[in-house]
């Protein structure tokens, strides 16, 4: 008998990064009480705070922005979309839930260090839980060298997941694919941090007119330091495939 997944699980974005921030809060406490050193109870309290933050982008802000950024287009509800680094399928299955005619492919190399409990097997069975199974195509695959062929999605998305990439030319080449396989009219959405601009530039050297815009506190991992950006481009051609960019393009 298959199973049957009743509720889906997401899991902690960078979950090393959490723990981490954990245990300096549980140290600055506990110098506090059995060092009686009363001066740490503020950086307990600090920390404490950039934890609460973090755990809120991972487990809040992610999908209230991405709601809110999926809501503004209109689709056609046929769209060929692509997520890039889908992990355990947090913004996969939200696009789904926009293309009951289409389908979701989200590719990723499944890094637990950069997801808890990543893996295709948790990912399909958020896709269950969420009722787009059929919809959905999962594939193992870097977001450098994309097994697809020129032009083969209407929609591109991408949620906090070109970062990983540690160098520039990496993340650059990353763009370049996430380009080379949205058709002419097509869409592309990143949702990511750090390196907004860099995405921006090297679409505008594609020729792209794209736009980027900050998505406010609720997406602070940990503070205004570690903010996030939506960086929007749409390939010129014939438009109307997943709706107008949220963002004005020429910032
Ligand atoms: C922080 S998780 C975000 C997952 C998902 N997009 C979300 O918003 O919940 C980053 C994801 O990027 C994936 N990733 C990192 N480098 C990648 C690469 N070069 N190609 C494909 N996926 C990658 C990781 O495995 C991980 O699943």
């Amino acid at each position: 008998m298959s199973r049957i997944p009743r509720k889906a699980h997401y899991g902690i974005d960078a979950p090393l990064v959490p723990l981490l921030m954990a245990l300096g809060v549980l140290l600055c406490v506990g110098i506090a009480v059995f060092g009686h050193a009363p001066a740490w109870w503020p950086s307990a309290a600090i920390l404490a705070a950039v934890l609460a933050l973090f755990l809120h982008a991972s487990l809040r802000g992610k999908f209230v922005a991405w709601r809110r950024i999926l809501r503004a287009l209109a689709w056609r509800g046929d769209e060929q979309v692509l997520d890039l680094g889908c992990g355990r399928g947090a913004v996969l299955t939200m696009v789904a839930a926009c293309v009951p005619r289409g389908r979701v492919t989200g590719i990723d190399i499944w890094s637990s260090k950069d997801q808890s409990g990543n893996g295709p097997r948790a990912a399909a069975d958020n896709a269950a839980a969420a009722g787009v199974a059929g919809r959905v195509a999962l594939q193992t695959a870097d977001m450098r060298e994309l097994p697809f062929a020129d032009a083969s999605f209407d929609v591109v998305v991408s949620s906090m997941a070109i970062h990983n990439i540690g160098s520039t030319a990496g993340r650059d080449t990353a763009i370049d694919q996430a380009w080379r396989v949205l058709r002419p009219g097509g869409l592309l959405l990143i949702v990511d941090i750090q390196h907004a601009r860099q995405y921006q530039v090297r679409l505008r050297t594609l020729g792209a007119a794209a736009g980027r815009r900050g998505l406010g506190w609720g997406l602070w991992w940990g503070g205004p330091w570690m903010s996030t950006q939506l960086v929007s481009a749409r390939k010129a051609g014939d438009p109307g495939l997943g709706g107008q960019p949220p963002s004005a393009p020429g910032r």
